[in-house]
């Protein structure tokens, strides 16, 4: 059983949950914490027809015309901003990006007072990522429109979550009963909290494999196994999902040095040989390699998910986006 995020990291109260008894009764995506097992089967079965769509040349379809998608990002981001632009796009949404370095922000002016001056632009759906714990709820609660948490601070990235479990069930056939590590720095890594709230409920078994140093304070709040050595920590892993080391979250020491923490914690093939022969690596990237994975374990085209992992981002933001308009739409969710 997992718990909620902790205090600074907490969401306390649950979504809006119109229409009640729908496969997915939320307005916005803020979490995984509060998701139940129908509504992420519900996403990932609908992500599962955009993969194929991608996957065709052509891929957009106009089923969301008319509709306007933000992406208001407070801090740098690669693929996650990406891949929700291309995913808005391949649905015929009308998208515009924007990211801190060209927002009133930098004038000084408060969130509240971005989300005012959003929500009058009229947009369906707001995607947002952030570098504190619980803004884009602050947001959520100020605009009329769907939001999307995008990351926020060290809480949660749902979309990451999602993307890793429609990888995982691909690749195993199912989330229940597959034994996932995740290792590195949980600490800082909101990948880590909403992997563990999601394959949690889907009834996988977690273990937290990091040095003492780089493991949440409620660790034992999270209903996860936890493992301080890696030998010990990858036995009988089904799938091993490695984590950078946010040295831009990190005040303090933390670590000996990148080479001490690469001889104990980063991922090689000798380390991987004490997880299960078939044993499915990921990373949500960006990847330091030497640091926390070996470059040959990261490249390794038959044990490595990671490039197939973006490929899955986009069918599921697709999927998000898909489903948290349909109310818009006339549809059911
Ligand atoms: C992650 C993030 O930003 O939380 N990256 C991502 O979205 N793919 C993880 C990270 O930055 O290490």
């Amino acid at each position: 059983m997992s718990t909620h995020p902790t205090e600074t990291d907490s969401y306390p109260r649950a979504d809006v949950t119109p229409p009640s008894g729908s496969l997915f009764p939320h307005k916005h995506l803020l979490g995984t914490w509060n998701l139940d097992p129908v509504s992420i089967k519900h996403i990932l079965d609908t992500a599962e027809e955009y993969v194929e769509q991608n996957r065709r040349a052509q891929k957009s379809t106009p089923k969301c015309a008319g509709l306007t998608q933000i992406n208001l990002f407070f801090e740098n981001s690669t693929r996650t901003l990406m891949s929700f632009e291309i995913a808005g796009k391949r649905l015929g949404m009308d998208t515009i990006s924007m990211s801190t370095g060209t927002s009133s922000i930098k004038k000084g002016e408060t969130l509240l007072d971005t989300a005012a001056t959003l929500n009058a632009m009229h947009p369906d759906v707001l995607v947002m990522r952030h570098a504190d714990s619980g803004a884009v709820k602050l947001l959520s609660e100020k605009m009329d429109c769907a939001v999307i948490n995008a990351g926020d601070g060290r809480a949660e990235h749902p979309t990451q979550a999602l993307l890793d479990a429609l990888t995982i069930r691909r690749r195993k056939g199912a989330l229940h009963g597959q034994t996932v590590v995740i290792s590195g720095d949980v600490a800082h890594s909101r990948v880590a909290r909403s992997n563990i709230y999601l394959l949690s409920a889907m009834g996988a078994r977690v273990r937290l494999v990091a040095p003492p140093t780089l493991l949440p304070k409620d660790v034992d709040r999270l209903g996860v196994e936890v493992a301080t050595r890696m030998d010990e920590g990858l036995k009988g892993a089904d799938v091993v999902m490695m984590l950078r080391l946010q040295q831009e979250r990190m005040q303090g020491a933390f670590l000996p040095s990148l080479r001490e923490y690469f001889r104990f914690w980063g991922l090689t093939a000798e380390k991987l040989a004490y997880a299960k022969d078939d044993v499915l690596v990921m990373h949500p990237g960006p990847m330091n390699r030497g640091v926390e994975i070996a470059s040959d374990v990261a490249d390794d085209i038959d044990r490595s998910a990671i490039e197939e992992q973006v490929e899955m981002g986009v069918a599921v933001r697709m999927a998000c986006l898909d489903i948290l308009t349909r109310n818009l739409r006339g549809e059911a969710a």
